[in-house]
């Protein structure tokens, strides 16, 4: 089974993030969250800071949009070249235009779902996605705590996507660390989002090899 593991730099520190950048070397992506104090109670960065990551990142981006008017911003951000641009179901007008768009600028295409989203009214339309994101938390913050209660919808999707022949990746955010990948993968999730638990360790890159050992098992 393939395993992906994208670090959140969420968690890295913004002065050295290029240092930071460095220590995930071994990541498949990283996982770049963009926030805009109005989607999400929180504010991280937008495009100039991006199009800087993207410069100096050893590995390719996995851009995660907690912005609001997705379909003005996130076409910007494939724009820098982007490996995915995932938006919010609910902040885009038309997610499949959107996506369809992401895709003929050149990036993957994905659509993140909040806890409270129901997955039911995109199966019919897997093809249109290259990854769909099942939030494990609330979005706007690392450190909080994984809801295992996803575990079905994850589960669901992931049988949905077997049925129909799909190759959609399935990601997983919030709360990921050695005591959940497991179930994460188990429940069908290739795709790992960790910011504490990669950024939190002594070692970024042992904590990457031992999530994706666990993820892997
Ligand atoms: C939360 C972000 C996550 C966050 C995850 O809204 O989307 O990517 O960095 O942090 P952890 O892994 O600490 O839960
Ligand atoms: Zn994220």
């Amino acid at each position: 089974m393939t395993v992906r593991i994208n670090p959140s730099i969420l968690s890295a520190d913004f002065v050295n993030m290029q240092a930071d950048l460095e220590r995930i070397a071994n990541a498949d992506f990283v996982h770049v969250d963009v926030m805009d104090n109005h989607f999400v109670p929180n504010l991280t960065f937008g495009p100039q800071m991006v199009r800087r990551i993207q410069d100096v990142s050893p590995v390719p981006l996995d851009i995660h949009l907690m912005i609001s008017d997705a379909d003005r911003t996130a076409p910007e951000y494939a724009e820098i070249g982007a490996a995915s641009v995932t938006f919010h179901a609910e902040a885009a007008e038309n997610p499949i235009a959107l996506a369809r768009r992401l895709r003929e600028i050149g990036s993957r295409a994905g659509i993140a779902l909040k806890p409270g989203t129901p997955i039911e009214p995109y199966l019919e339309h897997l093809d249109e996605f290259d990854q769909i994101l099942i939030m494990t938390v609330e979005p706007g913050f690392g450190g909080q705590s994984f809801m295992a209660d996803m575990m079905p919808k994850l589960a669901a999707l992931s049988a949905e996507a077997k049925r129909r022949g799909s190759n959609v990746w399935l990601q997983v955010d919030g709360g990921i660390a050695e005591a959940t990948i497991a179930q994460a993968a188990e429940a069908g999730a290739d795709t790992f989002v960790a910011g504490s638990a990669v950024y939190g360790a002594q070692s970024p890159a042992l904590a990457i090899d031992s999530l994706r050992d666990l993820a892997a098992a």
